[in-house]
């Protein structure tokens, strides 16, 4: 090559790579700015803005996957299905028939769907339809910070709708609302309502951070901090501990950002009553822990001195103890709160969008997204994670169905003895170990995760349960002393 082409091939290539540098400056400079305007300030968000489309004007991507919770999906374990009707948990196994007999789950239980059909999944199940049922259900199928307000104005509570909900005039308004619409007929408080769970449940509208509303959280939380059980996933429950007390625990002020991104959900994936006797209740006062919540549950009684209990079991007359969701629960005993991972590090991972990352707001099964939901952590590829998953559900499932064979057969065991006719002191026993192994049972059945968010002590509930059964069957054919 002669010098001179030597030279212009050297030029040609220091324009293109200049053209290159000021290309990929112009890019990033649009991305920048991209990301100044991702939030467009359209909307004057305020206290009283609960049409998530509203905030949807200021944060559209965001607003754009949270409607996204409308879509249907099913893995093995996780999910409702792609039929129109949510696949219905009594069909695929009858043996909860049996042992939810004489309650109201006996007559429709479905799998969960998206957060965009809470609201009319409650209005439509034959739980509410042919059964009365308080307003205090919606406390976590509905928006109702607002409502909840609004209530709280009309019972005489200080302040007005500018008060920031964490303010002491907003949280006065929160829980006198709360305890109002909690004792209304569920058909009068529905009419209260508008939305499923919205961005003003979880978010600040001054600033986006997060918060939480719920008071039923609100209240278990502060218990559960006056508790002595150690939180080593909850260090700012523990901080609160080495002070002086005169408060409550207020997660909206002491928690951190990282605590938040799993209370916002704790808001509602909980063991829970909700009821006519009583008002809602989270049962945290000795800890989180399952045989924590049956001693909780054992000592309170209902206004007319009755030991607490959920159901009278048809077949059995065993006062029973129904488990909801304990996801929170259930996260709270497993590595990974331990290791400081929250439910949104899972549920609504960071999704790149140009030069943005936003929170995936399509809540949903980790499991359709492992990249995103786990690699981020875990340096194995998705087959590998996948089939570390399906271990632990498998197990888990097996485990379950030994333990619901062993309730079925201890209550069919129960029916024998009635019909041959043994007393009541006989049978007191078995029926107390029916309701310490049903609830155990039903702590990992209703919880959603299949054993995932705590292998082993999924585990060793259900190895607690199967043995409250079989004591329960010994218990009857022990001769009377
Ligand atoms: C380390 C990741 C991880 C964390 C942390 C985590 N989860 Fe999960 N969660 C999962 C996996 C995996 C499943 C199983 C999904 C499936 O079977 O499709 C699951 C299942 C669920 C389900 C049922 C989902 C479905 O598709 O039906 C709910 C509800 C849930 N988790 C809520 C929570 C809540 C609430 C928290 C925090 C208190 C939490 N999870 C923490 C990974 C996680
Ligand atoms: C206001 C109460 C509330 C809050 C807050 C809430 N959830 Fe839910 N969640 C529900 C209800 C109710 C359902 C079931 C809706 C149905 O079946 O119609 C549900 C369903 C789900 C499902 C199943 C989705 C599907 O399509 O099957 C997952 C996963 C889930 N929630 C995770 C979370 C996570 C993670 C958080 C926190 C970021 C959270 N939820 C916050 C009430 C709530
Ligand atoms: C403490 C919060 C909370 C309260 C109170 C609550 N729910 Fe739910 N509900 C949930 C969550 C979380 C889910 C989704 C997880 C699941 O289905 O296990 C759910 C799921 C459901 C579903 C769909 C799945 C199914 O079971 O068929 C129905 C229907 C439902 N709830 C009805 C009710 C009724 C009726 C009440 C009042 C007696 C009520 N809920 C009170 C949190 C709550
Ligand atoms: C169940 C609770 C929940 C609801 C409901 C919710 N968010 Fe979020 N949102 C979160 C969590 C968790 C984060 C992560 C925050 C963090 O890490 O600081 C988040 C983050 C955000 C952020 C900060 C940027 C980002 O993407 O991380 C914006 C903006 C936002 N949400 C907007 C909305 C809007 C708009 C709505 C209603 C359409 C909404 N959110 C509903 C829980 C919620
Ligand atoms: C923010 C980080 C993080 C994310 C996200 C995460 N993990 Fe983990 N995971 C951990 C840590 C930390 C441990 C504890 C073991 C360790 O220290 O290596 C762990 C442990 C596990 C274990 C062993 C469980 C046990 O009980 O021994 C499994 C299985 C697992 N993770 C699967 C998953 C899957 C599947 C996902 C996605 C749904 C996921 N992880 C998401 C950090 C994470």
């Amino acid at each position: 090559m002669s010098q001179l082409s030597r030279f212009v091939l050297v030029a040609v290539l220091a324009a293109v790579a200049t053209a290159l540098v000021l290309a990929l400056a112009a890019n990033v400079s649009e991305r920048q700015e991209e990301a100044k305007t991702s939030n467009f300030n359209v909307v004057a968000l305020t206290e009283a803005t609960v049409n998530p489309a509203e905030w949807g004007k200021n944060f559209p991507r965001q607003y754009d996957s949270y409607l996204r919770t409308a879509d249907r999906y099913s893995t093995r374990f996780g999910g409702a299905g792609s039929e129109a009707m949510p696949i219905s948990r009594l069909e695929d196994d009858p043996r909860l028939v049996e042992i939810f007999a004489g309650y109201a789950f006996a007559i429709d239980f479905n799998q969960r769907q998206g957060h965009a059909h809470m609201l009319e999944d409650q209005r439509a199940t034959k739980r509410v339809t042919e059964r009365p049922q308080p307003g205090a259900c919606l406390h976590c199928h509905a928006s109702t910070t607002v409502p909840y307000r609004q209530a709280g104005l009309k019972q005489g509570a200080t302040g007005t709708m500018d008060d920031p909900v964490q303010s002491a005039a907003g949280r006065e308004q929160l829980m006198k609302g709360f305890e109002a619409v909690g004792k209304l007929s569920y058909d009068e408080a529905t009419k209260l309502v508008e939305h499923p769970v919205a961005c003003i449940d979880c978010h600040d509208p001054k600033g986006m951070g997060l918060r939480v509303t719920k008071p039923g959280f609100l209240v278990g939380i502060a218990a559960l901090a006056r508790s002595e059980e150690p939180t080593p996933h909850l260090p700012s429950i523990e901080r609160w501990r080495k002070g002086d007390r005169k408060r409550d625990y207020e997660p909206n002020t002491d928690a951190s950002r990282q605590e938040l991104r799993s209370m916002v959900c704790g808001q509602c994936h909980v063991e829970y009553y909700c009821g006519p006797k009583m008002t809602l209740t989270y049962p945290w006062s000795r800890g989180l822990k399952v045989e924590q919540i049956e001693a909780t549950w054992n000592e309170t009684k209902f206004s007319d001195g009755h030991r607490f209990y959920d159901w009278k079991h048809e077949k059995t007359g065993a006062e029973v103890l129904k488990a909801q969701h304990p996801e929170f629960e259930m996260w709270s005993q497993g590595i990974h709160a331990r290791s400081g991972v929250s439910c949104s590090d899972c549920h609504m991972p960071y999704v790149r969008e140009g030069a943005m990352k936003v929170s995936s707001h399509h809540v949903r099964s980790p499991l359709l997204d492992v990249t995103r939901s786990c690699q981020t952590c875990h340096r194995f590829p998705e087959a590998e994670l996948l089939g570390r998953v399906a271990i632990i559900q498998e197990r888990t499932h097996v485990l379950m169905g030994r333990a619901e064979d062993a309730l079925v057969q201890l209550i069919k065991a129960v029916e024998t003895a009635k019909k041959n006719g043994a007393t009541e002191d006989k049978l007191a026993p078995a029926l107390e170990l029916q309701r310490q192994a049903q609830f155990r049972l039903d702590f990992v059945n209703a919880e959603n995760s299949m054993g995932f968010h705590a292998p082993q002590e999924a585990a060793r509930i259900l190895a607690e349960a199967i043995d409250y059964s079989r004591q329960g069957e010994l218990a009857l054919t022990r001769p009377a002393p």
